[in-house]
């Protein structure tokens, strides 16, 4: 167990930064999760961990140490990657033993069994053990994988993506056997995904990357209640935010192609003063917008264009103004296609953005 620290650490592949000047601090025993687009430098960032790449620049510190020099193999970290990579003629048991079985390592025997058959357990593969990896379904292929890491008792352990091969049951199963894992070991994981929902559901804390570059760093709750910009905002929850234009209008923000106004706080006032910015775009959550009996305060009418049906709940595509809204509802209301609606909006639950920055406002 240890913590581990990336300082100014970057990474260039030919005209590509994929790691760009990175700060992070993951603490000794956390699950972070670092969650981005395809391309966004995840599984550079974490091969840079592992020793696979080598950084253009900064440093890669685990506990104490700097261990940019340190080869792989030295590093005492185990990777966990999106493919199963084991040994097609071994069994699971072979499979399990292999990184144990090296001679630097000088393990007895008995260890390396001990260490197999206790990571099976843990795992449940127990009854696998002697099988061929061939013979194994992909969720039991990738236990095999993490098993594999957890005999070696390593400082860190880096999964890039574990679960992205699974089908969608399973990947659930999966995501609360991986957390259940986490608190029994203790251990630090850094997760690697572009799936905002594994993010949400497993971090402890979650780090947003794009082009290389961290976005935001929180909990799940600060990312997703909390956006810092537009991309965060919308790159979590789904359906994604309702993202529309508006104006600075004395003391309030005029939702011009919605026809609804809000009051601007005293610190967004004051922030958007100092920044002297005047194209807002203003945000809110499917599930802040809900339908009412009539018009009261922060209402505006809309048409219903189209409902998705999800079972739990019914999502809303309307017409307001000249603008398209998603509200997420209750399938009791029994709206149908076409209905004219009054809307409420949670305004204090609302977020405002520079439209020329994308950064919040607050
Ligand atoms: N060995 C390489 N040579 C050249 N470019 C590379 C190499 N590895 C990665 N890149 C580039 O660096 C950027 C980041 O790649 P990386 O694989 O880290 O992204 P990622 O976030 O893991 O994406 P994905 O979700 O698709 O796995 C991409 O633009 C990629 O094309
Ligand atoms: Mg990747």
């Amino acid at each position: 167990m240890a913590e581990l620290k990336l300082k100014g650490v970057t990474k260039v592949f030919k005209d590509v930064t994929a790691v760009d000047n990175l700060d992070l601090e993951i603490k000794n025993g956390e699950f972070f999760v670092l969650l981005g687009p395809t391309g966004a430098g995840k599984t550079t960032t974490l091969r840079l961990v592992a020793g696979l790449e080598k950084a253009d620049s900064g440093e890669v510190v685990l506990g104490d140490d700097v261990i940019n020099e340190l080869s792989p193999a030295e590093r005492d970290v185990a990777m966990v990657f999106q493919y199963y990579t084991l040994y097609p003629h071994m069994t699971v048991k072979e499979n399990m033993a292999f990184p144990l079985k090296a001679k630097s390592r000088n393990l007895p025997d008995d260890e390396i069994e001990a260490r197999v058959l206790k990571a099976a357990r843990t795992l449940n593969i127990e009854s696998k053990l002697n099988r061929k990896s061939t013979e194994l379904s992909g969720g039991e292929m990738q236990r095999v994988g993490i098993g594999r890491a957890i005999v070696r008792n390593p400082k860190i352990f880096l999964m890039d993506e574990p679960l992205s091969n699974l089908d969608a049951k399973l990947r659930e199963s999966m995501r609360s056997e991986l957390a259940r894992l986490h608190i029994d070991m203790g251990e630090t994981f850094v997760y690697v995904t572009h799936d905002q929902v594994e993010a949400m559901t497993m971090a402890d804390r979650i780090g947003v990357l794009n082009e290389g570059k961290i976005l935001q760093i929180g909990t799940p709750d600060q990312i997703y209640n909390e956006p810092a910009n537009t991309f965060v905002a919308t790159f979590v929850g789904s359906p994604q935010i309702n993202l529309l234009n508006a104006e600075v209008d004395g003391d309030e923000v005029n939702i011009t192609s919605a026809g609804y106004r809000m009051k601007l706080t005293a610190s967004q006032k004051k922030a958007i003063a100092e920044k002297g910015i005047k194209n807002l775009l203003y945000g809110v959550r499917p599930e802040e917008i809900s339908i009412v009996k009539e018009q009261e305060d922060n209402c505006c009418s809309g048409t219903v264009k189209f409902k998705q049906s999800m079972g739990a709940e019914d999502i809303l595509n309307l017409t307001v103004g000249t603008a398209t809204l998603k509200a997420i509802v209750s399938p009791q209301l029994g709206i149908r296609d076409g209905d004219k609606v009054v809307l409420k909006v949670e305004v204090s639950r609302s977020h405002l953005f520079d439209r020329e920055t994308g950064e919040a406002i607050r």
